[in-house]
Formats: structure tokens, sequence, C-alpha cells
């Protein structure tokens, strides 16, 4: 019989007589299809194509062969249980008939009907076996849509991507639902969690340093019913899983459905592109910070370049008209200081104005790297004691003062008179940073600078001066701004704001670079640093305090400004030496050629056509064998000149002491050097 056949029609096995036209009428008449079969294999074959329930007799099934009957009852589908309706002999009751408790377990589902029998006790027994057996269609019918169902969540199981398990919640030793059972596992399971045969396992034999955790999610979804999904690392694995979890409904057992999904390489290039983002984004701030760093050093070091012009232009100017101011107020001071008290008073007071103008100008030229510098190597550890007294009185005695020089200290290559000077312009700013007291602490040392460090300087040797004081230090903002020429914090009359800009004037002009750091109540260090010199230091230089004239002298002066020039001479001849003087170093020239007799030569630098250095070099070059000194005030850029040098504006005991040195000194003679 065909699983989708729904026959009502009934069978008649009845071979004696006409029983079977009998019945088969019968149900006929009460609607009700009826064959009637000739034998039990044509009964069999029948109920093949279907049927609803057999009438049979029984002298029909006493006599036959039952054999291939029971083995097809046997092998009805689990819905089927066909009807039977037997027609015994007449006194055939079932307590008096051993056959019929045969026949009942033979055919089963049966009923007896003993004959004769009136036609309605047949045909409600016919109908009550159509009924039964169309419960069993109906069951039939429900039985292949379950099973078709579970068929199909069968074959979803089995082929899924996902990894899908059900769990079963357990009384564990830690309590009621503290563990779980691996009641079913799809294929996927294993190459998702990497855990093989899964079936049966306990959670806590499986991975028991994590179960705690995996307990408690899924017995949260047990009890409220509530689906979850999450992502979660694995741990005895190591995968990345992301899942859903769902309780089993309908079940009487405590069951959670789980579905998950191995991440773990997409966890992976999340990663993997979240730090790649991450130093990508702190590459880009490192670079971007770096470039505004370099622009602000840019911004900071074009200001001061433009400052720095600005004040040597300014600084020359004032320079050439304090000359002869200081020259005159000179000459006035010996010609009325006996007689007039009072106009001898008021001279001194215009000339200490023209020394504090003529000092203010050096720092702005000191600044603008416009000083004339008489570069020499220094004995720097010979200049720091020589200094000691010098910065002990400045200071006071509330500080503490060390000086730590290295031993065997190279040479560096300096001014002497301007290092001194920018020595104790940190020394005082240390000491004004320590109005409580303190320590001052002055170290030379040297130092190799590579290529790769970033200080502003070329590599080589240098000298390193240190000041490092133990004051109030400076903040961000006044670090920044300290070096600016006039940027003091002191208050109005106490400070120029020059005196850092003349140390880093200095630096940058010497070749070296001058570096500031500090932190607030902590302390300042200052770092000079110096070129290390390839020669050795003379010794050092003896400062003249005798400023009398020793012998007459017969000068050359040589400047282009008149004004200049006649202040010169003047204070020359007050001297009680003989000057004569010209405008050029053309005519300088022409005068030494006519042969006039001279002891010495005194030209300023700054002179259009031929300058000072120029001149000398001339000199050199002819071979006249004269000492030179040169009068600097603006050098006009990166110049650096190994001939005795005075400084304008100057004071008739500079310009005494400076001609003193050139005639004591003959070696000093014409020798040029103009860095490139
Ligand atoms: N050692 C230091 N400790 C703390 N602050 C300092 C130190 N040195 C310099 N400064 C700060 O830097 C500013 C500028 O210093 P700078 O020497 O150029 O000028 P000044 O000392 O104010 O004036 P001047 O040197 O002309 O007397 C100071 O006013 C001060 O604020
Ligand atoms: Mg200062």
């Amino acid at each position: 019989m065909k699983r989708s056949t729904v026959s009502e029609r009934a069978l008649v096995l009845a071979p004696r007589g006409r029983d079977a036209a009998v019945a088969t009428a019968m149900l006929a008449e009460a609607g009700i299809e009826a064959d009637a079969c000739a034998s039990l294999p044509e009964l069999i074959q029948r109920l093949n194509e279907g049927a609803a329930f057999v009438v049979v007799t029984e002298e029909a099934i006493t006599t036959s062969n039952l054999a291939p009957l029971s083995s097809w009852l046997a092998d009805q589908e689990e819905w089927s249980d066909l009807p039977f309706v037997l027609l015994t002999t007449r006194g055939g009751g079932l307590e008096r008939n051993p056959a019929a408790a045969r026949h009942l377990g033979l055919l089963g589902n049966v009923t007896f009907l003993e004959r004769p029998f009136h036609p309605t006790t047949l045909i409600s027994l016919a109908h009550s076996a159509l009924r039964g057996r169309r419960r069993q269609y109906d069951a039939r019918a429900r039985l292949l849509a379950l099973r078709s169902s579970e068929h199909r969540f069968r074959t979803l199981f089995d082929t899924m991507d996902e990894g899908f398990c059900v769990i079963r919640f357990l009384d564990g030793e830690h309590g009621p639902l503290s563990d779980y059972v691996h009641v079913q596992v799809n294929a996927a399971y294993e190459r998702h969690a990497g855990i093989a045969n899964a079936v049966g396992q306990r959670v806590r034999d499986m991975v028991p340093d994590e179960a705690d955790g995996w307990v408690a999610l899924y017995r949260e979804v047990l009890l409220t019913g509530e689906a979850i999904r999450f992502e979660r690392k694995l741990i005895a694995t190591g995968r990345f899983l992301e899942l859903s979890a769902f309780r089993v409904e309908g079940s009487d057992q405590p069951e959670v459905a789980v579905i998950f999904q191995d991440t773990t390489a997409r966890k992976r290039a999340e990663l993997e592109l979240r730090e790649l983002n991450e130093t990508l984004e702190r590459r880009v701030s490192e670079a971007v910070a770096e470039r505004e760093a370099a622009a602000a050093q840019l911004v900071e070091a074009q200001k001061l370049e433009t400052l720095g012009q600005l004040t040597g232009g300014v600084a020359h100017d004032v320079n050439n008209l304090l000359t002869p101011i200081t020259g005159a107020l000179d000459l006035l001071h010996r010609k009325y200081a006996r007689e007039d008290p009072r106009a001898a008073r008021w001279i001194d007071g215009a000339l200490q104005s023209a020394e504090r103008a003529r000092l203010l100008v050096s720092r702005l030229l000191g600044f603008a790297r416009r000083q004339a510098l008489e570069t020499r190597p220094v004995d720097v550890a010979g200049l720091l004691d020589g200094m000691r007294d010098l910065i002990a009185s400045s200071i006071g005695s509330g500080i503490e003062l060390k000086i730590l020089s290295a031993a065997k200290l190279k040479s560096a290559v300096a001014d002497p008179n301007q290092l001194e000077l920018a020595l104790l312009n940190l020394c005082v700013n240390a000491r004004d940073a320590m109005p409580g007291g303190g320590e001052i602490r002055i170290s030379a040392h040297e130092v190799i600078v590579g290529s790769d460090e970033h200080i502003g300087l070329s590599a080589g040797a240098y000298v390193r001066l240190s000041v490092v004081d133990t004051g109030t230090g400076m903040d961000k903002a006044t670090l920044a701004r300290a070096i600016e020429p006039f940027y003091s914090t002191k208050e109005l009359g106490k400070g120029t704001g020059l005196g850092l800009s003349m140390v880093h004037g200095l630096a940058a002009q010497l070749g070296g670079a001058f570096i500031l750091s500090s932190t607030v109540g902590k302390g300042t260090r200052a770092d000079l640093y110096l070129p290390a010199s390839a020669e050795n230091a003379p010794m050092a230089a003896r400062y003249m305090e005798d400023v009398s004239v020793s012998r007459f002298l017969k000068i050359l002066l040589v400047d282009d400004e008149q004004l200049v020039r006649d202040g010169t001479a003047e204070m020359l001849r007050d001297m009680g030496h003989e000057v004569v003087a010209v405008d050029g170093a053309k005519n300088a020239l022409a005068t030494l050629e006519e042969g006039g007799h001279f002891d010495a030569i005194l030209t300023d630098y700054m002179m259009p056509s031929m300058n000072g250095a120029q001149f000398a070099a001339e000199l050199s070059r002819l071979d006249i064998g004269l000492p030179v000194l040169v009068v600097t005030g603006y050098a006009g850029g990166d110049l650096e000149i190994s001939l005795p040098q005075l400084a304008k504006p100057f004071r008739r005991s500079d310009l005494a002491i400076a001609l003193e040195r050139l005639v004591g000194n003959k070696t000093n003679v014409v020798a040029i050097r103009q860095r490139q």
C-alpha cells in the first residue's frame, strides 16, 4: 500500500457458499465499498493496494496457510493496525473456542461476530472499523509530517556551516544546574570549536578552567528563556567565537541550543587593523609634532636673526655717534677738571652716561653677533680660576660657589673678554634667581657632539661651560623667551634683558651654542658650548694696569669719518703722540709710499672701498713691517681678525693701553684671516 493511499473499502474473504456475496451486498447497502476476495493470497495482494478493514470467516483462516498473512501484518508500518471483523461459527464464543483465541493473537485488531448475525450488527461493526482505520490514516499523515520535519532538521543540522549543539544541564558538584553535557553536536562543531567528540562530554571535564563562565551564561538562558548573542574566547583552544543560545522549548529536559562560529581570523584581522591604525595615528601625530616643533624653532631663529640685524644696525650707528662724544668729553674733562669743579662734575656725569651707553651697545652687538671678537685659544679652566673672586663678590655671601674644571681640559676658541662677560651674566642671573640663597655650580668639560645630536651644533669636540643654579627656575613661557633681547622679568631698571641675548649671540658667533634648560622650583642650567681648539692657549694674559704712556709714537691714523678721526687724533695728541690723519686706506698707502716714517698704524675697520682688514692685507703684501691696531665697532658679519683690536667707542685709557700693547709686541704685525 502506498504511503498516501487512503482506501475506505472493505475486503471480504468468505470462500464458502454465498457468504461473500451476502456480506458485500450488506456493506454496499450501508454505503461501504466492499470487494470479495477468493483466497487468502488474493486478499494479501488486494491488501497491498489498500483497504480500510477486512471481513473474514473463521473457516477461511482455519483452512489456509496463514504465514503470508501473519508476515504481512507484522510488516505493517507503525501507524497501521488493520481492523478485522471475524465471522465465527455458531456457538463459537471465545471462551469455548480455543481457535478463536489463536485468531486474536494472529489478527490483533479483531472483532468477533457470531453467525447468524443481524445485518445491523455487521454494519455497525464495519463502521467502527472504518472509523478506527481513518484515525490510523490521520496518524500516518502526522507521522509523515513529523518525519519530514525531522529529516529537514537533520539535514540542516548536519550540513549547516555554523557549529551547533544542544546541551543539557545537570546538577553537578558545584550545585544544581552547575554542569552540562553535550547531547547533540553537529559536524561543524569540531571545525569551529576545535574540540572533537563533544557528545557526552561535560563542560567541567571538557574545559575545566573556564567552565564557570560558560555555565553561568547558558544557565541564565535556561532559567529566563531569553536568547542571547555574544562573543567570547574559548580559551582552551584559543578560538574567538560568536555565539547565540536559546532554550529548547517543548523539551522535558533542561536544554539549551547553541549556534556558533569561529571568528578568530576576522578578530585577528580587526586587531591587526586597529594596531596598524593606532601606530599610523601615532606616527602621523609624531611627524606633525616634529614638523610643528621644527617650524616653531625656525620661526624663533628667524625672529632672533631679524632682531639681530635690526639691533646690529642701530648699535653701529649709536657707536659711531658715541665715539666723538666720549672723545670730546674726555678732552673737556682734562681741560676743565682742575679749574672748574662744577663743569668737571657735569662732564663726569656725561661720561658715565656715555659709558653706560657704550656697555649697552656692546651687549646689543653681542646679541647681533656683530661683536668684533678677538678669538684665540682660551684656557677655560685658567679663566675660571682667575674669575673666582670676581664671581664670588658679584653673587654675595648667601650663595655657595663651586667651580669644577676637568683635568687637562682642551682650550676653547673664544674671545676671553667676552667669555668672561658672558659667564658673569650667567652668574648674575643665577644669583637673581636665588634671593634666599642656594648654590651655583660652574663646570667645564670637554664633550664630543655626534652628527645625530640636534642641538644646533656640527659634529666635533667642544668645551662645555655650564652654570647650574638651585634657584626659582623658569616656566615654559619664560624659558622660551629668555634669550630674546630686552626680555626681562626683573623689575624696571633692574634688568635690561640683554644678558642672555649677549651670551647666545657670542656662542653663535664663535660657532658654538647656548642651551638653557630649567625646571620651576628646582633651578636652571645654562650650557655654553665652545668649539675646542686644536692649539693650546698661551699663558693667561696679564692685563696692564699702568696706563701711562711709556714712549711717544708717530701714528698714522686712518678713518673715513671726520668726527671720529678728529676726536681720536685729538686724544692721541693729548697723550703726546704725533699723528698723521688720513680719510681712507688709499691715502694711507700713498702716505706710506711717500716714505713717511711711522711707529704704528691705527685704522678703522668699516671704511668704504677698502676696509681695515683689506688695508692690513695690503700692508702685509707691501711688506711694510708696522704694527696695526684695528678700531672695530661693527664688524659687519662673521669676521674674525687675528690683529690687535680696539672696540668702539673707547676711552682715552683704552686707547693708551691698546697702543702700549701694540708697540710692546712687535710680532703683532699684519696677519689676517677671513672666515669662510
Ligand atoms: N638662572 C636663571 N633662573 C631663573 N630665571 C632666569 C635665569 N636666567 C635668566 N632668567 C630669566 O630670563 C630673563 C632674561 O635674562 P637676561 O639675562 O637676558 O636678562 P635680565 O637678567 O633680566 O637682565 P640683565 O641681564 O640685562 O640684567 C630674566 O629676566 C629671568 O626671568
Ligand atoms: Mg641677566
